[in-house]
This record gives structure tokens, sequence and C-alpha cells, in this order.
């Protein structure tokens, strides 16, 4: 288990390698690490929320070493836009930040990927650092290169790779998390350890049974597992599109559930984590179809997916072709050379082993078999309770 106040992992993706330095109340150390970068100019991307929130805790500490400019918007997926992030360019170039500027990505995921974008394209890059607010950003977006905000028609068109000199996460900022942004980010870990390092399940449980997911100590276990999983992935596949794809279990269906569900209910939806928690009961069910995994792994998914809260059957109003033909657009379509009638998908063998090959962990699913499984979780099940 983490110092509670200041530890550091390698970040290992492909060649490329940055620190991660986490701990609890660590606020000042952070401000003191990133004072050393030497900025001319610290341009600050981040939300209103986040803002309001934990601004008083970053910026007056960092503005005593160099000028500050703080680029905020309205809190929401939809600041990843291109309007936004010419404007946070605009303003940055006629504010006087050069190359020796230091981008700092203060947020959750969305701000953090519209600070990457802008740190990728200022001056043809300039330093960038992260400190994640969210347990999505700390534990998923930020142990990644890549760099994307949204076009009109679909999530993360536009982008780039772009790597942060490091990241700094001070736990004690998810306290002030709501429950649902808590909850995202740990179904994500959660998928880390079935499709990854089920040898931590055991672990898991314990965590999850204990109930209090914002606990300092929950909170910083999940996260150096995180590491843990993701990096044993993604050593070896710098851009995430070989290995690093096992990352996407429970993501077609889940992504699919994630869009339907926002269409019907808008930002009430589902979160991303939630939905993903909901695309591995899928991908499960599917995989025992298949032969891969036993039905006791099956209940594993659900006893889990209860305790985080997430789903147990398809949202209300939402209908099965609807899902199935979002299913049939997915974006790991490409890696696979698929029929209109099936689907690419991470399937697993056993907990921790997908289907296919180490390179590429994606094998093609009958768009039948995936209707059925989608149809079957149509239906509602009770008395789920976590095992020790
Ligand atoms: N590899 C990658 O780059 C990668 C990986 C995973 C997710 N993502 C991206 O991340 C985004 C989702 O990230 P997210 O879930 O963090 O969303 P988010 O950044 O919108 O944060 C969710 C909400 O929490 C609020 N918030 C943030 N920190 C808070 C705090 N400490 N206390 C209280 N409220 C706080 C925000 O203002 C927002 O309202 C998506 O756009 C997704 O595409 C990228």
């Amino acid at each position: 288990m983490a110092d509670m106040n200041w530890n550091m992992r390698t970040v290992a993706l492909g060649e490329t390698r940055y620190p991660y330095f986490y701990g609890y109340d660590c606020m000042d150390r952070i401000v003191t690490s990133i004072a050393a970068y030497d900025a001319d100019r610290f341009i600050v991307v981040t939300d209103d929320n986040v803002l309001a929130r934990h601004g008083e805790s970053l910026l007056p500490a960092l503005g005593a070493h160099a000028p500050v400019q703080v680029l905020s918007l309205p809190a929401g997926e939809n600041i990843k836009s291109p309007a936004n992030l010419a404007s946070h360019l605009e303003e940055a170039i006629a504010s006087g930040a050069t190359r020796r500027s230091v981008v700092v990505a203060f947020g959750g995921g969305v701000p953090g990927n519209l600070a990457g974008v802008v740190a990728a394209l200022l001056f043809r890059g300039v330093r960038l650092v992260h400190i994640p607010t969210t347990t999505v950003a700390a534990m998923d977006s930020v142990i990644s290169l890549k760099q994307a905000i949204n076009s009109c028609s679909g999530k993360n068109h536009i982008g780039t790779y772009h790597t942060p000199e490091a990241v700094y996460l001070d736990v004690a900022l998810l306290r002030t998390l709501g429950d649902r942004e808590l909850r995202s980010g740990l179904c994500e870990a959660t998928k880390n350890c079935l499709a990854i390092r089920p040898d931590v399940v055991p672990d898991l449980r314990r965590v999850l049974a204990r109930g209090d997911l914002a606990a300092p100590d929950t909170l910083l276990w999940l996260l150096e597992e995180s590491l843990e999983a993701k990096i044993s992935v993604t050593a070896q596949d710098r851009y995430e599109q070989r290995t690093g794809l096992v990352l996407e279990y429970g993501h077609t269906l889940g992504h699919a559930v994630e869009l339907c569900d926002q269409r019907l209910r808008g930002s009430a939806g589902l979160s991303h984590g939630e939905a993903v928690m909901f695309g591995m009961l899928a991908a499960a069910r599917i995989s025992a179809q298949v032969g891969g995994l036993t039905l006791d792994d099956v209940a594993l998914h659900d006893e889990l997916a209860h305790a985080l809260g997430a789903p147990l059957v398809v949202p209300a109003g939402l209908e099965t072709a609807e899902v199935v033909g979002v299913v049939r657009r997915d974006n790991k379509r490409g890696y696979l050379p698929v029929t209109g009638e099936e689907a690419a998908m991470v399937v697993l063998d056993e907990l921790g082993t997908p289907m296919g090959s180490r390179e590429l962990p994606l094998v093609p699913v009958p768009m039948d078999l995936i209707r059925e499984t989608v149809a079957g979780l149509r239906t509602e099940r009770h008395g789920l309770t976590l095992q020790r």
C-alpha cells in the first residue's frame, strides 16, 4: 500500500516514460514540483466546477512562481469542441504564451483532453502537466498519450498523441466528487481487474465490501491497481492499438448503451464507467456462450456491478435493435476484418485472458449473439450480495 503522502510510479507506454506522483493532501508538494519547470507562464485549462471547488488550492500558490492564465468553461463533455480549442489557443497566444509556457490540465477527463490538444498544438507542442480531479482522469485518461476533442458527429474524432511531463494527483481532491463521478472511474478499475489482473479480484471484493468508496486508502489502492494493469498492457503498445486493446473490454456494448441512454436522458443518462460495467455484463455472457468464461465468472461480474451500483439490466426505454444498431458502427471495426453481421469485440477465454492473439485481443462476434445477449439482459435480477 502506498505512502499516504507522496509516491511516484513511472508510466511506461512503449519507449515513452513519464512520472506519476500521487498522495493524499499534497497540493503543496505538487505546486513545488510544478514551480521547478521554470515556466514563464502557466496556462491552466479547467472547468467552472473544478475552478470553484479547488481553484484556491492551486492558483494562488502557482501564481507565486509565474503568471497564471486560467482558461475555464462550463463543465461537460461538449466543451471538447473545435471552437473551444481555437479560442483557448488564441487566448493563450494573445496573452503572451511562449514555448517556455506550461499547460496545466486541472480537472477531469474533459478539460484534461482539451488541455492535451492545446499543449500539443501551441507552437507545435509545449509542456503539459496533468492534475486530475476525477477518478476517470486519475485512473484512466492520464495514463495515456491520447489527447482528443469531439467533432460534430462523434467522440474523440480530432486529436493527437502528446506526452505529459508528469501527472500529479492529490487524492484529497477526489473526495468532493459526486457519487456518480466517483463510481464511474471505479467501474473502469474493475474492468482492469477482470480483463487483466484477476489475481486481485479478492482484494477488490474486500475494498468494495467496505462501502466507503471515497476513503483515501480505497482510492490509493484502486489507483495503484489501475496503474499496474494499464502499464502491463501498454508497456509494449504506445498507441493502445494492439495489446492495449484489451482495455476495451466492455466498451463495445458499453459505448452503445451509453450513447442510446444519453440520447434518451441527456446528461442524466449513464456515466461512461457505469455503461462500461454494463457492457462487461454483456461481454461476460458472450464469453460464456462461446466457451470462454464459466457461469461463476459471469456471476462475479454481476456481483461487482451490483456493488458499484451499476445497472444490471438494459436501462428502461432502450430498444435492443437501437443498441445493436450502434454496435454495428463501433470504432474497433478497422482493427479486425469483420462482416456486416459481426462485431470485433474483446471476449475473455478466462478472467485476465482475452481470446484472439496477444497482439490483437479481438474476435469477431456474430450480431445474432449480441442481439440475444442484449435481449436477455432486459430481465430484472435480484438478491446479489458481495462476497468477502
Ligand atoms: N485516453 C484518454 O484520453 C481517455 C480515457 C478515458 C476517458 N477519456 C475522456 O474523459 C472524459 C470523461 O472524463 P470525466 O468522467 O472525468 O468527466 P469530466 O471531466 O466532465 O468530469 C465529470 C464532472 O465532475 C466534475 N468534477 C471534476 N472534478 C471534480 C471534483 N474533484 N469534485 C467535484 N466535481 C468534480 C466536473 O466538473 C464534471 O462536472 C471523456 O471525454 C472521455 O473521452 C479520455
